[in-house]
């Protein structure tokens, strides 16, 4: 089944998919973006995602060319006409082709773009393994709660993570971790499972934001504080959450075992519960 993109209204196979050089998504980074993926037909924390992206379009004055009704519709279309059992959808809204020129451009016509892909999973393997985390100062910039299409950051710590042999790079700032460079992280201290709050310095992810809450009804002690290094490091668990890690087990940071260096019992129970939620809504 073909990859295919929506841009601007219209419908083609990804591969003849066109924007202007102009776009200031291209020249400046000028956007945001949102990633999804479906169980099934069906996109997961669909409302959600698109709430979020009318907050980041809202944040830098970016005006969203359709409806809720209408992206969800498009949506909907999209992985109908792509096919595949579980899609990833990419949604980017740039400030739209204009002449390089700093300032917003007096008549906006924004860049909204749809990618539709097979999801690539991550492997029962690693699941059952466990990542490798490194951590990395936090060099990004005082508005990360924006998913903005600035993430030069987020791919040099990647990339360094993937030199080092690791998955994932969490991100520290003035002592305190924020998050990973795509996606959110979980650590348990004893009885209690801490990520760190909502703040602009992170996303709040729509993965971390349903587990808080799945594990909540599930008895557990959920709770939003600060974590320092150090924290991670004793922790007796650690684990990721995101649109595409779901719920992922964490055995080492900077080189060292956390916990037992096994994934641990608490991420099974959260992980268990997140895929009988998806079992219950897709
Ligand atoms: N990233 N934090 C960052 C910096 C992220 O980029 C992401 C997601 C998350 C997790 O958010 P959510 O649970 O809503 O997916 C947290 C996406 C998947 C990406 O950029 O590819």
């Amino acid at each position: 089944m073909p990859n295919i993109a929506f841009v601007n209204g219209k419908w083609s196979r990804l591969s003849a998919a066109k924007i202007s050089i102009e776009d200031r998504g291209f020249q400046f980074g000028d956007g945001v973006y949102e990633v999804i993926r479906t169980y099934g037909q069906e996109a997961f924390g669909l409302k959600e995602h698109l709430n979020r992206l009318k907050t980041s379009a809202g944040e830098i004055e970016i005006p969203i060319p359709y409806s809720t009704a209408q992206l969800e519709t498009f949506i909907r279309l999209g992985c109908q006409r792509s096919k595949f059992s579980d899609t990833n959808i990419y949604i980017q809204l740039t400030r739209g082709a204009a002449p390089r020129n700093h300032p917003f451009p007096k008549t906006v016509r924004p860049t909204l773009v749809m990618t539709f892909r097979e999801t690539i999973k991550i492997s029962t393997e690693v699941r059952e393994k466990g990542v490798a985390v490194i951590s990395l100062p936090d060099i990004r910039w005082g508005r990360c709660h924006i998913k903005s299409l600035n993430l030069l950051p987020n791919i040099m710590a990647r990339e360094a993570a993937k030199r080092a042999d690791a998955f994932e790079a969490l991100l520290i700032r003035d002592g305190f971790v924020t998050e990973g460079a795509g996606s959110n992280v979980f650590a348990v201290l004893g009885k209690r499972v801490l990520t760190p709050p909502v703040s602009p310095f992170l996303l709040s992810g729509v993965t971390r934001d349903l587990v808080i809450k799945l594990g909540k009804k599930a008895g557990l002690e959920m709770v939003e504080e600060q974590l320092r290094l150090q924290d991670l490091k004793t922790a007796d668990e650690l684990f990721l959450t995101g649109t595409t890690v779901e719920v992922l087990p964490v055995i080492a940071l900077d080189n060292r075992s956390i916990g037992s260096g096994c994934p641990g019992k608490t991420t099974a129970i959260l992980y268990n519960a997140f895929q009988n939620y998806v079992q219950k809504t897709s």
